[in-house]
């Protein structure tokens, strides 16, 4: 209780993270209709939930774009080039950025960026252990706003942004993100990005509202953080988890639905809610390859090669900035 009632007092000068989380919710649930960003989603419980999902029956995405990295994994190394360092966006667990550095010739550096930094660390202290050759520089940081990476010598920039989390972005904000990586990773560098493609309502429905309730509970720990980090007062059992596709928006959307008409209180606001009500939590967005590639062209990236998985269902797109 001591921290969750300090954190309203007076802004922390020792933690601007919970500062900005404080101010973020206030805003989100003072706006209408309610939102937050999905970046509060990668607390320690959120990053280990995340990690159940992309192992889900449902959830398709990882493994077929998995399924495409490792088939194209020579092609990816081919243009890298020797010595590449390798700039992963919102790195998570590390897991797939294997597939590449198994295939990079002799390969320089890794760079992770991750908003999760315990998480982050315990996946670099794993990955180390297994290339020792490789220097390992995490950054701790929002991928989304301006950074400075480390000193890189030697051959191409790799850019490295799996996961459809580009879909997780407005098509407003994925296009200045797309040319924000180009800034940060410089002339004549390379980007490596997986995006989810439009398909079947009911395949996409399932991958984000699995049988288990993983993504469930994933979606309904943020008011369990909110609870812990801010001393807000949800009940998480008065809350459901909504997932549908947005034909028109090509998105899936995420939203924690009030249950029945009540007041929830942080840090001495309330916010009321009406019988059905729901805070948006997340979209993915859903591009057909020449929409993807229009906006990459925008952005500055010239489009080197798009593939796809077996099914039709994922692409990956390797981008180039001369
Ligand atoms: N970016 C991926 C996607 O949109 C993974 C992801 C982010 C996700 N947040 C999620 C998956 C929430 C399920 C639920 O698919």
């Amino acid at each position: 209780m001591a921290q969750s009632a300090l954190a309203c007092v007076a802004p922390d000068q020792e933690n601007p993270e919970l500062d900005a989380f404080r101010a973020d919710v206030i805003e989100g649930l003072s706006s209408s209709p309610k939102a937050l960003s999905p970046k509060y989603f990668y607390d320690e419980a959120g990053s280990r939930l995340f990690d159940l999902i992309c192992r889900l029956p449902e959830y398709y995405p990882t493994r077929s774009e998995l399924e495409i990295l490792t088939a194209r994994a020579g092609e990816i190394s081919a243009f890298a080039g020797p010595h590449a360092s390798l700039v992963e966006f919102g790195s998570g667990s590390s897991v797939k950025v294997r597939l590449l550095l198994d295939a990079l010739e002799r390969p320089a550096a890794y760079v992770p960026i991750d908003i999760s930094g315990p998480h982050m660390r315990a996946a670099v202290a794993r990955l180390a252990a297994d290339y020792p050759d490789v220097a390992m520089t995490p950054v701790e940081a929002d991928f989304t706003r301006p950074l400075h990476l480390p000193a890189l010598e030697g051959g191409r920039r790799l850019g490295f942004f799996p996961g459809s989390t580009i879909g997780n972005f407005s098509p407003e904000a994925a296009g200045s993100f797309l040319a924000h990586a180009g800034e940060v990773l410089g002339p004549d560098s390379a980007l490596v990005v997986g995006f989810d493609l439009p398909k079947d309502r009911a395949v996409l429905e399932a991958a984000y509202d699995d049988r288990q309730g993983v993504t469930a509970a994933f979606n309904l720990n943020l008011l369990a953080r909110m609870n812990r980090e801010l001393g807000a007062d949800f009940d998480p059992a008065a809350f459901g988890h909504r997932a549908f596709f947005n034909a028109e928006a090509s998105r899936i959307e995420m939203h924690l639905e009030s249950r029945r008409s009540q007041v929830v209180r942080v840090c001495g606001q309330r916010f009321p809610f009406a019988a059905g009500e729901t805070i948006h939590t997340e979209n993915s967005h859903k591009y057909a390859v020449p929409v993807f590639l229009d906006m990459a062209q925008a952005a500055g990236w010239h489009e080197r090669a798009v593939w796809t998985d077996s099914r039709g269902w994922f692409a990956v797109a390797m981008l180039e900035r001369r």
